[in-house]
């Protein structure tokens, strides 16, 4: 709960208290509570169209409310200043729907992109983060491949290794396992619980892939017409009695959905 602004749980990363926003006619959220526990992972689940990139647009505050506010670390992001919150963005490691990586530039280019940008490190010390990034991400000796030269999965782990180059407090995934085969999904999974791990950060991830969800997760969030309509753990999901949870979960279509048929 919190006080006067300020969050007073310091356990509690990052917060989104009532937010709404809204893009012309179409209300995206309509009053989202949300709040990431330190340490933890939250997966964010809900259809096409959601809203689930918004919610994460407004953490890294590519986005901001119409109404309702954002915290990190119990102080109000969605009202800083560009500069103030030029400080700030570091903490965030952000992984792109479609990884994102700048085909002009090798890997670890790409890597040391944001590290030269708010750091002032010598070429070798650049170096020598890009190592230990690809090795996080099992990918070691691969710097001088473009990405062209890399399969879907290899891009994904390369983008990752980009989001934590500065050893963010909190990875935001955008669907990280979208347009993988089962196998190379897994392997994002395997990482997404490995970094959690390793680097003891608070993770969210939003997905549509069950079983992605259900291995990563140890909070689980459905988005539904603006609002979350669920907050459980992988167990407590499966026993929700919430009819638009459940077809969710279990991938069957409404009777909505067919009536169209
Ligand atoms: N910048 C924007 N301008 C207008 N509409 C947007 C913008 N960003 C998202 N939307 C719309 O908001 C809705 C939710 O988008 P999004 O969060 O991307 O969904 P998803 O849950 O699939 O990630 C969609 O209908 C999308 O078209
Ligand atoms: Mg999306």
């Amino acid at each position: 709960m919190s006080t006067a602004g300020k969050t007073s749980n310091g356990q509690i990363e990052v917060e989104l208290r009532n937010v709404h926003k809204r893009f012309d006619k179409l209300v995206v959220l309509d009053g989202v509570n949300l709040d990431l526990r330190r340490g933890e992972t939250t997966v964010i689940l809900g259809e096409s169209g959601a809203g689930k990139s918004v919610i994460l647009k407004h953490i890294v505050r590519v986005l901001r409310p119409d109404k309702g506010e954002v915290y990190f670390r119990g102080r109000r992001i969605d009202e800083l200043s560009e500069r103030k919150l030029s400080r700030i963005r570091p903490e965030f490691g952000f992984l792109f729907q479609l990884s994102a990586l700048f085909d002009s530039m090798n890997v670890r280019d790409n890597i040391a992109f944001p590290i030269i940008e708010h750091r002032r490190l010598k070429d070798r010390e650049v170096d020598e983060i890009v190592r230990q990034k690809l090795a996080m991400v099992g990918l070691s000796g691969i710097e001088k491949k473009w990405p062209a030269e890399l399969s879907g999965g290899q891009k994904k782990r390369v983008a990752l290794a980009r989001a934590i180059a500065l050893d963010p407090k909190i990875i935001l995934y955008d669907e990280p396992t979208t347009g993988l085969d089962p196998p190379r999904s897994d392997v994002i999974n395997e990482l997404i619980l490995k970094l959690k791990r390793k680097l003891n950060v608070t993770s969210i991830v939003v997905t549509h892939d069950m079983t992605s969800a259900m291995k990563v997760a140890d909070r689980i969030m459905m988005l539904y017409h603006g609002k979350f309509i669920f907050d459980g753990t992988p167990q407590t999901i499966k026993e929700s009695s919430d009819e638009r949870v459940q077809h969710f979960v279990e991938g069957r279509a409404t009777e909505e959905d067919l009536a169209s048929l």
